[in-house]
This record gives structure tokens, C-alpha cells and sequence, in this order.
């Protein structure tokens, strides 16, 4: 099913799925830094190729990063993508190593990019990096010959997450194009929204971005976005509602009065799916907060993907790095 979800109707149907070097056209550039660099056919095409791996064909897949080295540079706590980037590098044969700041000689005062160039002279041939600070990756990649995958800078793009987002909206929805998509939440510290942002609007869905005035950009409308304060008022239009997490680590205080009055407003919980159409889509980045962000009877109601979506992840992070390392590596000196 989600092959042909991918292919029939929902990108573009002229590509047979189970065609690996196929699938992959259109894509373009050997790192994965933002969906808002990337044109609409390299999101296609990592869609296409994120699809093909979800045939059942491990022992071919085990040979296609054979010898290649990934490292996992990760700042910041994560569960479900270093896991599954690790997982995806293991997948396609290659070598993981897993990086962590402490117990590291970056206690000592070594730079970060002293730091992965190191990794690099050990041969790593791709680093998925995640950072507190935005353009970390896109920094990297001026230092490094190795590709360059963003797993989360600051609260700039998390281009992962957005794609595994949309390829859960592919198959359950069988298209993006005209599809209304909400995004609620915390959008003004959200990479997450950013990235959905970028690749839903690429591939033609309307998006809405709802919460309270304090955790919404006015800029953001320049993304061509609505922008909605009020969930009750937006729900009965919806096809998709993704919900984000209040991002308290990245926000100064008071920029709403309580958990309670949140949950009073945005929470996602039975009263409102009554709201909403009877097929919407949910669907929650992760990590949730149960009955902050999401009622539990809404995170574990048969509208919920929220489970799949973390499937999902794990191949698009495989086609993430088998597009990014399949191209040949610049010789020294070359930008
Ligand atoms: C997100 C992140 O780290 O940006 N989580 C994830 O990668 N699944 C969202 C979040 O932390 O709320």
C-alpha cells in the first residue's frame, strides 16, 4: 500500500517503486541540510526512494553503504532519530558511530568543528548532526568533505521529521496536493514546523499554523501560511493536524499564563475531534505531552499515525543517507 500511495497518485506516477536508482531522480546535492533549499522533485524523490525501502528486501539494502562510515554527532537528547539514523546506517551495511559531546576532549576545549574533523580523519564518510544551534549543519559542511544530514538545528529545520511527516500524510491520505494541513502548537521555537512548512507547501498542500500570539511569528505568513489563534474555529476544515510540543527548553517564560489555559485552548482531546472531520489525520513529532498537547484517548484513537510515523522515520533516514552518500565525494580542496 504505500508504494502505490507514493507513486500512484501522491508525488508523481510515472516511476516504477520498486526501482532504487530510479526512484532517487530529481534529487540533488550530497547533503540533506533544510527543505527550504531543496526543489519540489529532490523532495519527490527522497519520498519515492524512502518508499522503496519499505519492500522487504533487507540482504540487498545490507550491501549499498558497505565500507562507508556514518557518525551521529548529536548535542541535544534525542530517542526516536538518533535511533533511527542509527538503525538506517546499520540497515545499508555501513559502520555507526555514535558521538556524544561528554566524556568527549571537547571538555579539554576542542572546537566542534575540530571536533567532526577528527571524526572525519577516521573516516567518516557522512555525519548526521544535531545542534542547539541553527545553521550548525550548514556550518559543517564548509569544513568537511563528508555529507552533511540535519537532524535538528536549534529551532531552524528538522528536514527529516518533515519528510517522515509528509510521506505518513502520502499513505493515508494518498496526496498532499490541496490537502489542508494544521500545525498547532509552539511554531515560533518549532524546527519541525519549519521543515512541514517548507516541504507541504512545496508539494502543494494550504498550511495553518494555530496557537497563542506569543508562540507564532507575524513573519511567518511571508511562508505563505494562515495563521489561526483560535483551534475550535480551524479543526472542521482540516485533513491533517500535527501537533508540536511546547518547546520549554527553548523559551524564555511567560509566553502563555498555564499548562492549564494551553490545554484549555489547544489541547487535542475528544471534544474537539467531535470539531473535526471524521477521517483527520493526526499526527505528533514526538516526544508528547499526554493531556498538554494531545488528549491520551486522541494520541491512541484509530486517527492517530502517531506510531507510523515513527516507522516511517526509519526509511526516510535510509534514503535520507543513501542519497546524500551515493553521490562521489568532492577531492580535497573543492567546495
Ligand atoms: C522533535 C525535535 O527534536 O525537534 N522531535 C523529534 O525529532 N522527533 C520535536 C520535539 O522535540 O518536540
Amino acid at each position: 500500500m504505500p508504494q502505490e500511495a507514493v507513486f500512484s497518485s501522491g508525488v508523481d506516477g510515472m516511476v516504477d517503486s520498486k526501482d532504487l536508482s530510479r526512484a532517487g531522480i530529481g534529487w540533488v546535492g550530497r547533503h540533506l541540510l533544510d527543505l527550504e533549499e531543496k526543489p519540489p522533485e529532490a523532495i519527490q524523490a527522497i519520498l519515492r526512494t524512502a518508499s522503496c525501502f519499505k519492500e522487504d528486501r533487507d540482504l540487498e539494502w545490507s550491501q549499498i553503504l558497505r565500507g562507508k562510515v556514518v557518525c551521529n554527532l548529536f548535542f541535544e537528547d534525542s530517542t526516536r532519530t538518533r535511533t533511527s539514523f542509527s538503525l538506517a546506517a546499520r540497515k545499508l551495511g555501513a559502520n555507526v558511530v555514535e558521538f556524544t559531546s561528554r566524556g568527549s576532549s571537547m571538555s579539554k576545549g576542542e572546537s566542534f568543528v575540530d571536533t567532526a574533523r577528527n571524526l572525519e580523519a577516521l573516516g567518516a564518510d557522512a555525519v548526521v548532526v544535531r545542534h542547539h544551534t541553527p545553521g550548525t549543519p550548514h556550518l559543517l559542511t564548509k569544513h568537511l568533505r563528508a555529507s552533511v544530514i540535519n537532524a535538528g538545528d536549534g529551532a531552524h529545520e528538522h528536514p527529516t521529521q518533515g519528510l517522515l511527516d509528509i510521506l505518513t500524510i502520502l499513505e493515508v491520505k494518498k496526496r498532499v496536493d490541496g490537502l489542508k494541513v494544521c500545525l498547532v502548537g509552539d511554531i515560533s521555537h518549532s524546527r519541525v514546523a519549519r521543515s512541514n512548512i517548507w516541504g507541504l507547501k512545496k508539494l502543494g498542500a494550504q498550511v495553518v499554523v494555530c496557537g497563542p500570539k506569543t508562540l507564532i511569528p507575524p513573519q511567518i505568513s511571508h511562508l505563505g501560511v494562515q495563521i489561526s489563534h483560535d483551534l475550535d474555529e480551524v479543526i472542521p476544515e482540516c485533513d491533517v493536524i500535527n501537533i508540536l510540543r511546547i518547546q520549554f527548553e527553548r523559551q524564555r517564560t511567560g509566553l502563555f499564563p498555564s499548562i492549564r489555559e494551553y490545554r484549555h485552548l489547544f489541547c487535542v482531546d475528544a471534544r474537539r475531534m467531535a470539531l473535526a472531520k471524521p477521517d483527520v489525520l493526526i499526527l505528533a513529532p514526538g516526544p508528547i505531552n499526554r493531556g498538554v498537547e494531545i488528549s491520551p484517548e486522541v494520541a491512541d484513537g484509530p486517527n492517530s499515525r502517531i506510531l507510523d510515523q515513527v516507522t516511517n522515520g526509519l526509511v526516510v533516514r535510509m534514503a535520507g543517507l543513501y542519497l546524500t552518500m551515493g553521490q562521489p565525494r568532492p577531492t580535497e580542496g573543492s567546495p
